[in-house]
């Protein structure tokens, strides 16, 4: 059949979201699928089965392809889709929602305060400091490639953290900084069969993987899979796909983890249900580590394809 690689689209991340979605569609063509890059921002995603696509690749990021509203719209059009349905991935494009769940579950989390649009900062800023403490993380809850967060040394600088983050979104997130060792962990599949990925830890120059230092600059070393001892990784991998089970994720996802240096203690800090597919991407990497080259990791994303 003729398959839509959806990719661009109106998200913050749509630069991010074009790259992924040509290579994923260069490779579906290269393994002979009928594939079709669409841009739901140039076209009208409801002309897609109309127009005889009875598939759809979702490369989207970010807000209207990752977040449960483009899944909800290719469910009533009846067009299978890669990756997560509509409830999960609305909750995991909200990172506040998705710690709540996770929490509910057990699973740990760093701890956390939300801020709603024009809260009078300096008058929670004592409160929240000696809860969560300094350094601290302001992060728009629904934004993917670290845009509009930013990280806080300083209890003045609480306020324009969560002044850009506002700017990307209603309510802004500042969570407790866990110092240590920065990991993701991919999975495919759902339910009892889900599998995961080799765990990548993620060194970025100066600490910082920031938007520029995930797709822009060479300075970031990646190691997969991660060095961590065998109980380590068993450790981390079954959390990990908990955190997706317990979110009712499928098709695939990445969740990023902090590794505690003080500890080894390890944080869940967010699930991605759309993850990049560019070739700074972390899911491709893993997946070949594992021995699934991008071609077929792709093709595989493809044949998951539900309802
Ligand atoms: N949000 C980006 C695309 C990622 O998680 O890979
Ligand atoms: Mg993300």
């Amino acid at each position: 059949g003729k398959v839509a690689v959806l990719f661009g689209g109106v998200s913050a991340e749509r630069e991010v979201s074009i790259k992924s979605g040509t290579m994923v569609h260069a490779a579906l063509i290269k393994q002979g699928v009928d594939a079709h890059l669409f841009d739901p921002a140039e076209r009208n995603v409801f002309d897609l089965k109309a127009e005889g696509f009875d598939r759809a690749f979702i490369a989207l990021h970010g807000r209207f392809g990752e977040d449960g509203t483009l899944q909800g719209a290719l469910e009533l059009m009846g067009v299978p889709y890669t990756g997560s349905g509509v409830l999960a991935s609305a909750l995991a494009m909200n990172k506040v929602r998705t710690k709540q769940v996770w929490l509910q579950d057990g699973l740990s989390t760093p701890l956390y305060r939300v801020l709603p649009r024009g809260t009078d900062v300096a008058a929670v800023t004592d409160e929240i400091v000696s809860a969560l403490g300094l350094p601290m993380f302001v992060k728009p809850p629904h934004e993917g490639s670290s845009l509009g967060a930013g990280k806080v040394e300083t209890a003045d600088e609480l306020q324009a953290a969560c002044e850009l983050a506002w700017k990307y979104d209603t309510h802004a997130l500042i969570e407790q900084c866990v110092e240590g060792r920065e990991l993701t962990c991919a999975v495919l599949g759902h339910g009892e069969t889900a599998q995961v990925l080799p765990i990548v830890e993620i060194k970025a120059p100066e600490g910082d993987y920031n938007f520029h230092n995930k797709y822009k600059g060479n300075d970031t070393v990646y190691v997969c899979p991660a060095e961590l001892s065998a109980e380590q990784t068993t450790a981390i991998q079954a959390m990990v796909l908990e955190a997706y089970r317990a979110l009712g994720c499928s098709g695939w996802g990445r969740a990023d983890v902090l590794l505690r240096a003080s500890d080894d203690k390890a944080f869940l800090l967010e699930m991605n249900t759309s993850p990049g597919m560019t070739d700074h991407s972390l899911v491709p990497m893993a997946a070949r580590t594992f021995g699934i080259p991008y071609e077929e990791l792709v093709v595989k994303l493809l044949c998951d394809a539900r309802l």
